[in-house]
């Protein structure tokens, strides 16, 4: 994977270096995309039709999206009860449902393993907060890791886990240039239940997954409840006590 880094990143190399070496950066033909470092932006390019990837919050898409949320059209508020709760997001992505559910009053924290991904959000959340009018006003925080580590480790109890896996690659309905970007450079994650075990275990509150709607739930253990939309399901689950 090239990657092109200005004078004004230049702190960016050595870590990117590290993760080359160890072979951290590995995803199949990772040798079709560039990461470019200009200026404050960083974005993925794919070599064969010169798209860039960005992340931004600003964008008029989704920023138009956020200021029509409300009670009745947010499947969100359904599902996150709790107002100004605590949420863990497992896989945070590209930082969408984090930042609707921040723009929502919620605090976020973002858990995202792969490190391009990380990359490219954490400098979407730097642009955010230094450029637009709006910030998140700290309401989100981003660590780069396996939610997995990070819940055995932490003492912070949070109100709900959210947690979003790559869905099936067959089912097309829900495809978009990014989520197509982020199913490429992410691979499965193969301990899943032993994750939503211990999210059920350690929150205050509940486990929400999303899940598309032709799918059969990931965990073993039967919901609590669900909630549809027409191409998602949500499987909740409420905090069991550790015996
Ligand atoms: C479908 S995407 C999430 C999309 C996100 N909800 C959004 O709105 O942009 C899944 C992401 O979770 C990350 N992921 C998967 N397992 C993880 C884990 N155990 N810890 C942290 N991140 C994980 C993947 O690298 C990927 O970026």
């Amino acid at each position: 994977m090239k990657i092109d880094i200005d004078i004004t990143n230049k702190h960016y190399s050595n870590y990117i270096k590290y993760l080359m070496d160890n072979d951290s950066i590995d995803f199949p033909s990772k040798d079709v995309y560039e990461l470019n470092f200009i200026k404050d932006k960083v974005g993925l390019k794919n070599k064969n039709n010169k798209s860039n990837i960005f992340i931004d919050f600003s964008d008029k898409r989704f920023s138009n999206r956020v200021k029509k949320i409300n009670k009745k059209n947010e499947i969100f508020y359904k599902i996150f009860k709790k107002n100004n709760s605590t949420i863990l997001d497992c896989t945070a992505g590209f930082g969408k449902d984090s930042f609707i559910l921040s723009s929502m009053g919620h605090c976020v924290t973002m858990i995202e393993k792969n490190p391009i991904v990380s990359i490219l959000l954490n400098n979407a959340l730097k642009r955010f907060n230094n450029t637009s009018k709006f910030s998140d006003d700290g309401r989100l925080l981003l660590f780069h890791g396996d939610s997995l580590d990070y819940l055995y480790n932490t003492d912070q109890v949070f109100d709900y886990a959210y947690i979003d896996f790559m869905f099936d690659s067959s089912k097309k309905t829900l495809s978009s240039k990014n989520l197509e970007t982020l199913k490429i450079l992410t691979e499965d994650y193969n301990k899943k239940k032993e994750l939503i075990n211990l999210a059920i275990h350690k929150v205050r509150n509940r486990v929400v997954i999303k899940n598309h709607i032709k799918n059969d739930p990931i965990y073993n253990q039967k919901s609590d409840y669900t909630i549809y939309t027409k191409l998602l399901r949500y499987d909740i689950y409420l905090r069991k006590n550790v015996r």
